[in-house]
């Protein structure tokens, strides 16, 4: 698949998109007066919304820290324990605060967080146990919490606009009724997703369903979970949030390319494109990359490719076989030809029991299409400044756009409407439910259309196929957006309610 970042553009054409990512246009009047409040105060590391307010970020005054590459270790986010596993729900208490984190050598970053850590705990849950989370708000603004590939009721989604003020908390519940899944957990506070994300509101939330064990997949330590993103620091380690592309350093699980130890046998991966805009095209160097799953869970299949392209939101899983590598040099992941983690292999020869069976897990059956619609994401950049449009409208949280009937199969046909010449790319994800792809730009779906999807990228001028099943006991109001955080954040979202 092609896929593309946004065309080299002039300094012109780059000042009126650097007034889009830092604007915030698009507010709702209950919102509109704290923002105002926070852009008012001068810039401190608990109040980022003050650095917002400046009208164009600067591509040039920022110079970015220079890092030794593989001198510090990636770490495995912690595995958060329930404070409770009583009457079969496990109970879990999770604070939204500031905290100074390390993410570069030596220095001190300030960040929003999960609990104080800079890549949020790790949720482990189970397929058909429910999970119940309160999030308190120790933060001096509203925050959310959103948890991306849930299936879960509305109430417990994150909407932008429900939201848990400074000091409030907020329970959230998980019923897990859906496969096993690499999901994640994020910010998605209206019109400040992009910034609290930026910042450090994200963390893993994995699904382990035991219709999957006997595959004997790689398990325990050996299944990693690998947040990626990309991030700007200044020379005081603070981050930038600025031009998406002066965000040149990549974080692996919150370091800057860092070393992973591992034995030589088969580990499991589970890697989030947690960028607020970015594609990763990963690849080991020419070496092949098994694939057994992606954003819903497991493939029928695994597959084998030289290069995977991961956007914004999306999720891939790869099995890595390190036997092969005992004695040799290290392994490295590479972003394009950017080594972004390096592999060391001990030589200790462990037993492996795991394995990748040939046939891993059919996909759901599909159903029967009664609908056909078409969305569309554009910004209008006659406008000053641009506006990030859903269908041709910016969102707006009173507004229901579509109304789904709970238990209908539709095909959505996602277009980017942007034109010459600001051809952007947009990743298209969906809340609650997961889809398939039907087909990309006219002809078949790419490689990484494969599976159950909940967010897709669509090229420049591109367009995909989609078919979703609304298969949930749940009604009300869920969003769809697109997943380049900063254009949500300005109003490229719109909300679908589920009716009877
Ligand atoms: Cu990952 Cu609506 O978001
Ligand atoms: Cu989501
Ligand atoms: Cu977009």
């Amino acid at each position: 698949m092609d896929k593309v970042t946004s065309p080299v553009l002039n300094r012109r054409q780059l000042l009126a998109l650097g007034s889009v990512a830092a604007g915030g246009t698009v507010m709702s009047r209950s919102l509109r007066r704290d923002a105002q409040a926070a852009q008012a105060a001068p810039a401190s590391p608990a109040n980022p919304h003050a650095g917002h307010a400046a009208p164009v970020p600067s591509r040039v005054s920022t110079t970015t820290v220079a890092v030794t590459p593989f001198t510090e270790p990636m770490p495995v986010p912690p595995r958060l324990t329930p404070v409770s596993r009583r009457d079969g729900i496990d109970v879990y208490e999770i604070p939204i605060r500031p905290a100074q984190v390390q993410i570069l050598p030596g220095l001190l970053t300030p960040a929003y967080t999960y609990a104080g850590s800079f890549v949020g705990p790790t949720i482990r849950a189970r397929t058909g146990r429910p999970v119940r989370i309160t999030y308190t708000n120790g933060l001096d603004t509203h925050a959310n919490v959103h948890l991306h590939g849930g299936h879960v009721p509305a109430t417990s989604d994150g909407h932008p606009m429900d939201l848990i003020p400074p000091g409030g908390s907020k329970v959230y519940d998980y019923p897990n009724l859906q496969r096993g899944a690499t999901l994640w957990y994020h910010d998605h506070t209206h019109a400040y997703e992009a910034d609290h994300v930026y910042r450090g509101l994200h963390g893993f939330y994995l699904i382990d369903d035991p219709a999957e064990h006997h595959l004997r997949l790689p398990a325990g330590k050996y299944d990693v979970p690998i947040m990626l993103r990309n991030a700007q620091f200044d020379d005081s380690g603070a981050l930038v949030f600025g031009h998406p592309d002066d965000r040149v350093t990549i974080l692996a699980n919150g370091k800057a390319q860092p070393y992973f130890e591992v034995a030589p046998r088969r580990y499991r991966f589970r890697l989030l494109n947690a960028a607020l805009k970015h594609v990763f095209r990963l690849n080991l160097g020419g070496e092949p990359l098994t694939r057994i799953a992606t954003d819903g869970g497991l493939l029928p299949a695994p597959t084998s490719h030289t290069e995977l392209a991961l956007s914004s939101g999306e999720r891939v899983e790869i099995v890595i076989d390190f036997a092969e590598h005992a004695g040799g040099g290290p392994v490295y992941l590479y972003d394009g030809d950017n080594p972004i983690l390096r592999f060391d292999v001990s030589s200790r020869a462990v037993t492996d029991p795991s394995r990748v069976p040939v046939t891993l897990r059919a996909l759901p059956p599909m159903g029967t299409p009664t609908v056909e619609r078409t969305v569309s994401m554009s910004f209008d950049m006659s406008a000053r400044p641009p506006i990030a449009l859903m269908d041709g409208k910016p969102f707006d949280p009173l507004r229901v756009d579509v109304q789904v009937k709970r238990g209908s199969t539709e095909i959505w046909n996602v277009v980017n409407a942007d034109t010459d010449p600001f051809p952007f790319d947009h990743p298209f994800h969906l809340h609650l439910v997961t889809f398939r792809v039907l087909g990309r730009d006219g002809g078949p779906p790419a490689p990484e259309d494969a599976g159950l999807k909940d967010t897709v990228y669509v090229s420049p001028k591109g367009s995909v196929k989609i078919q979703v099943t609304f298969a949930t006991p749940y009604l009300g109001q869920y969003v769809y957006h697109c997943h380049y955080l900063e254009h949500s954040s300005l109003g490229m979202m719109a909300q679908l309610e589920v009716v009877p």
